[in-house]
């Protein structure tokens, strides 16, 4: 039988964005310097914790025998980086009493920075036996409407969806994230979720992984038209420039490099999630390559960071940016 999680991670490693917003973002630079490079501070602060890197392993897979082993590499990078891991939605296991793809990180590395995830569809009593499993640090509640619609098996009735929410804001006692998957988060949504009580967005726009081609490569008839539906990564982080300050906006989407992560940054992220570009790393490499990539991201980030005159992400929000293309296109509408 055909797992829904083995097809998702297939699919999203067949797919290739064809337009990529960050490329549309050139950052000024600087060129008499301020700093050395040693006294660059990558730290930053988000949903009540501290994190020695502005950038994590944001949810991606778990509930079956290939997404255990996924999430062991994956668990085991973030362990031995001291990155923050996200695990995939934590419904596969509330399916499957046997399961053990996501128990097994904290198993094997009790000090992981850990976190999980569940679907606004779910009521807040599966986030509190996510909870009780894993004991993360925080809960992501991710919302995928366009996915849901075109996934032969997705939902259809949404009407619950906003009291959802509501209720997990109201019941869970860690901090609660609303994270989209892709198809990224405007103005209007963060004021609605502001309202219901979070605190913290992870606005995953379009760029990278597509739940739309993902789900069309799973249907009989594609609707492939649907493929680039969503607002993409710069431009959610464009759209909510006056919000930087009155929540915290995270930023994943299309997340290939430091330099993409380090534009995040500058226009306000308080950090970055990455998905498919780690996850294309652990099934080409082994754990061990891998970790010198992440090793290596981190001073990656901090010869940008000095390149810009900006000793922590706080300073990254002086840097001046210009755009280019479609995204200058939408930063100048009204939406
Ligand atoms: C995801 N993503 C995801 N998000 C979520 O909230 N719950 C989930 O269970 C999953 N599952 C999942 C599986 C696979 C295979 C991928 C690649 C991604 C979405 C992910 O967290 C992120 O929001 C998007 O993938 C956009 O980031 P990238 O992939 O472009 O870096």
């Amino acid at each position: 039988m055909k797992n829904r999680k083995d097809e998702h991670i297939k699919y999203a490693l067949e797919h290739r964005s064809e337009y990529n917003s960050f490329d549309d973002v050139e950052l000024i630079h600087s060129s008499i310097p301020k700093y050395n490079l040693d006294e660059i501070d990558l730290s930053t602060n988000f949903a009540s914790h501290d994190f020695e890197f502005p950038f994590f392993i944001n949810a991606i897979t778990g509930g079956s025998e290939n997404a255990k082993k996924i999430n062991q590499k994956l668990a085991k990078i973030a362990s031995a980086c001291n990155l923050l891991f996200v695990t995939g939605s934590y419904s596969a296991a509330l399916k499957n009493s046997n399961d053990d793809s996501f128990q097994i990180v904290k198993k094997e590395n009790p000090n992981l920075k850990l976190a999980t995830n569940i679907g606004i569809d779910k009521d807040y009593t599966a986030g509190i036996t996510a909870i009780k499993a894993l004991n993360p640090l925080f809960l992501q509640v991710h919302v995928n409407l366009m996915q849901e619609l075109i996934m032969p098996e997705g939902s259809r009735n949404f009407s619950e969806w906003e009291n959802n929410l509501k209720e997990f804001v109201q019941n869970i006692k860690i901090p609660v994230i609303l994270k989209e998957v892709g198809f990224g988060m405007t103005e209007d949504t963060i004021k609605q979720g502001s309202e219901i009580g979070i605190k913290t967005f992870d606005i995953s726009g379009r760029g990278g992984t597509s739940f739309a081609f993902i789900e069309n490569r799973r249907r009989e008839n594609s609707l492939d038209y649907l493929n680039n539906w969503g607002q993409t990564t710069v431009s959610c982080l464009l759209n909510l420039k006056n919000y930087v300050d009155k929540v915290e906006i995270i930023a994943s989407g299309g997340v290939k490099n430091p330099l993409d992560m380090i534009k995040c940054l500058v226009l306000g992220a308080k950090a970055v999630g990455i998905s498919r570009t780690i996850l294309e790393l652990v099934v080409k490499y082994d754990v061990e390559k891998v970790i010198k990539i992440v090793e290596s991201w981190k001073n990656e980030c901090k010869m940008i960071m000095c390149a810009l005159n900006a000793k922590n992400i706080q300073e990254l929000r002086n840097v001046k940016y210009v755009l280019y293309g479609k995204t200058l296109e939408f930063s100048i509408q009204k939406i």
